[in-house]
């Protein structure tokens, strides 16, 4: 059985890591998310979206993947699992998924703004979160930035055809964690119900896919996803 899981922010929330459109705390709670994620941001202050990127890359090591994460890597014994994930984060993985697609790129990637090569360099360090850090440069002079997808940025291509092609080749899609508002990874779940696949949603909240789902349920992650493969036969008849 071939089994495509589409993860956002959700999944990562029981593991203490924002949702995005959650409000930040602390430091950042004073600044729009949207401001410093988006390449209009980046052209401004440089400085300041390299820190919230820093930071949030070095937060990643004070958390750990929750049973969500590791329910999905778990399934990898029963059936081909694809993950396409919209999150930045790196959690998936250190579950133990190995078939992870990053729509919107990582927090573990950077490249230069001008030439695009892969910066292998060693971070700054960052002992306690600052508002302001000078980005790195690159040999040409260009900056380092984080390779993330910023609003108004293509997806990265080879991505999306591998997510494209994993949803399309899919038995089962199981939507996790996100408010299914942001395309085109939201119209992943749409293609699969016109294509015949059924889709599961696994979300507290309502969302705009919670109609159109084989089945929503309004589970979090960590308590819906480590016995949802032993309920298949009763949620899909
Ligand atoms: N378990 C499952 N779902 C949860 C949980 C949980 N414990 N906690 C919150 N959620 C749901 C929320 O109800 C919400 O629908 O996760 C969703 C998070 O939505 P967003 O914060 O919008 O995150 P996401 O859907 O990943 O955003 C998509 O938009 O902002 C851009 O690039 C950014 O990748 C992001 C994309």
């Amino acid at each position: 059985m071939q089994l495509t899981v589409l993860s956002g922010a959700g999944i990562s929330a029981e593991s203490g890591v924002p949702t995005f459109r959650d409000v930040e705390t602390g430091l950042w709670a004073k600044v729009d998310p949207y401001e410093i994620s988006s390449s209009e941001g980046w052209q401004r202050h440089p400085e300041r979206v390299w820190a919230w990127y820093l930071w949030r890359h070095y937060m990643m090591d004070a958390v750990e993947p929750n049973n969500g994460h590791r329910a999905v890597a778990a399934w990898q014994d029963y059936a081909d699992v694809h993950v396409v994930t919209q999150n930045v984060d790196n959690l998936h993985e250190r579950a133990g998924s190995t078939n992870v697609h990053h729509l919107h790129g990582s927090l573990f990637e950077f490249r230069c703004d001008a030439c695009e090569s892969q910066f292998e360099g060693v971070l700054p360090a960052m002992p306690e979160p600052v508002e302001e850090v000078e980005p790195p440069l690159c040999f040409c002079g260009g900056l380092i930035r984080p390779n993330v997808v910023w609003f108004g940025e293509p997806l990265p291509e080879r991505a999306w055809q591998q997510s494209v092609a994993a949803v399309g080749n899919s038995d089962l899609v199981i939507v996790v964690g996100t408010s299914s508002i942001v395309y085109p990874a939201a119209g992943l779940p749409e293609a699969a119900l016109a294509n015949g696949i059924p889709v599961i949603e696994v979300n507290p909240q309502r969302t705009p896919l919670s109609d159109s789902a084989t089945v929503s349920l309004r589970e979090t992650a960590a308590s819906a996803l480590p016995g949802l493969l032993q309920r298949l036969p009763t949620l899909l008849g």
